[in-house]
């Protein structure tokens, strides 16, 4: 029982071994850099298996997403949509640079951004959309680059939650201009805790994220002959180098030991992604009798890496709602579920924007009825039986 418990409970993607700690050793016994040769190894590797130009490695998916929308100029008095169905990341990356965000309602088959609302949102200020592959879910990229082609809009792609998904057979992350991913703990692979990456295609994006990524340094170096010295200047060798700040950035950098441990990781996404799949079916297969659960759609052209295992709760056909859901899995049976997400519109954050409670139907009736089922690559077959068995039992 306490086993099958660990496995439900367990949400975290991450399954380190011990190629992982073989490279933290080496990292460490090299001593361990901050954005060095492995950080610039695992960019490399992941923009190979992403079939995208450039990758940049970073400290997390929040300053992916930040570091996106420098990469396409966005400014103050801007506007750029997305799914009020997010981590509220998505959001606030344009917002922290003092443009604005529309909300576009979802899709109730798949939860991501409705493709059939977002022209009605377009605005002389509309400059980007942001995508989000929910739950793993590619969204319906060809209708999103078609729109935003007719527009002169910028596409960034929160794949957060879907490294290796695939929409008809192309990686996502590579589609818009930006794509951004996240390797928290609970991702679908992690570098230590906290990580994230952006692709681009575009060269210009590349550099300006990674300018910005670092405090937009730029190191210059001269022949002594050249070079009068002054106190900017530092000798190297027969050279002097000098430093120059284009503008103000940050330091969103990622280390080497963490870097070290993403290779290792990417060399399993596909296993653990695999992994994930099959129990996806299994709880599908196990529950799909159950009157009053809406289990997930899997679009036909999509890989679906489930990060998460969203479910619909009708509380009349149930005969519970999602709140007692919750309680008495977690109480009778010590089966912890999530509920991604609250719809952002209901945030403080938003509210104080002018978003109110009625504008995005879908995303609130998702907000009412959704729980996200435990999944990831360890769980065993006894330990998704005892889920499929209690969630049944919950309606007798
Ligand atoms: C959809 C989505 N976007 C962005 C992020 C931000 O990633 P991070 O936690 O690495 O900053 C998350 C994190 O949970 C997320 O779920």
């Amino acid at each position: 029982m306490s086993k099958i418990k660990f496995d439900l409970e367990i949400k975290f993607g991450t399954q380190y071994g011990k190629k992982e700690e073989d490279a933290i050793l080496r990292v460490i016994r090299n001593n361990a850099p901050t954005s060095g040769e492995e950080c610039i190894k695992f960019e490399k590797n992941y923009a190979a298996y992403s079939n995208v130009k450039h990758a940049r490695v970073v400290s997390n998916g929040s300053s992916a997403l930040f570091l996106a929308m420098i990469g396409i100029g966005i400014k103050p008095g801007d506007r750029v949509l997305t799914t009020p169905v997010t981590w509220i990341a998505t959001a606030a990356a344009p917002v922290t640079l003092g443009a604005e965000v529309d909300f576009v309602d979802i899709d109730l088959e798949t939860y991501n951004i409705d493709v059939n609302q977002i022209e009605s949102h377009i605005s002389p200020n509309t400059k980007a959309v942001i995508p989000v592959h929910l739950y793993g879910q590619p969204c319906e990229m060809d209708e999103i680059m078609q729109i935003s082609q007719k527009h002169g809009l910028s596409v960034v792609e929160d794949a957060a939650h879907a490294i290796g998904a695939e929409y008809k057979g192309r990686k996502v992350g590579g589609f818009g201009a930006v794509g951004c991913f996240s390797f928290h703990e609970q991702k679908n692979i992690s570098t230590l805790g906290e990580g994230g990456m952006v692709l681009t295609n575009d060269d210009a994006i590349h550099e300006r994220v990674s300018l910005y990524r670092s405090h937009c340094t730029r190191v210059h170096g001269v022949s002594t002959k050249y070079c009068k010295l002054d106190e900017t200047q530092f000798p190297i060798g027969k050279k002097f180098w000098w430093q120059d700040f284009d503008d103000c950035g940050y330091n969103f950098r990622m280390t080497d030991i963490q870097a070290a441990v993403g290779s290792e990781q990417l060399l399993k996404v596909d296993m653990l992604n695999q992994k994930r799949i099959d129990n996806a079916a299994y709880l599908t297969h196990g529950l799909k009798e159950v009157p009053g659960l809406k289990l997930p759609t899997v679009r036909p052209y999509n890989k679906h890496v489930f990060h998460l295992y969203p479910v619909m709760i009708d509380p009349k056909e149930f005969g519970m709602n999602k709140e007692d859901f919750i309680y008495n899995l977690l109480h009778q049976y010590g089966i912890k579920v999530g509920f991604h997400y609250i719809p952002l519109h209901y945030s403080t954050a938003f509210k104080n924007r002018g978003f109110k409670k009625g504008q995005f139907p879908n995303a609130e009736k998702l907000g009412e009825q959704l729980v996200t089922l435990p999944i990831n690559p360890r769980q065993t077959e006894e330990a998704l039986e005892y889920l499929i068995t209690s969630i049944k039992a919950l309606r007798s």
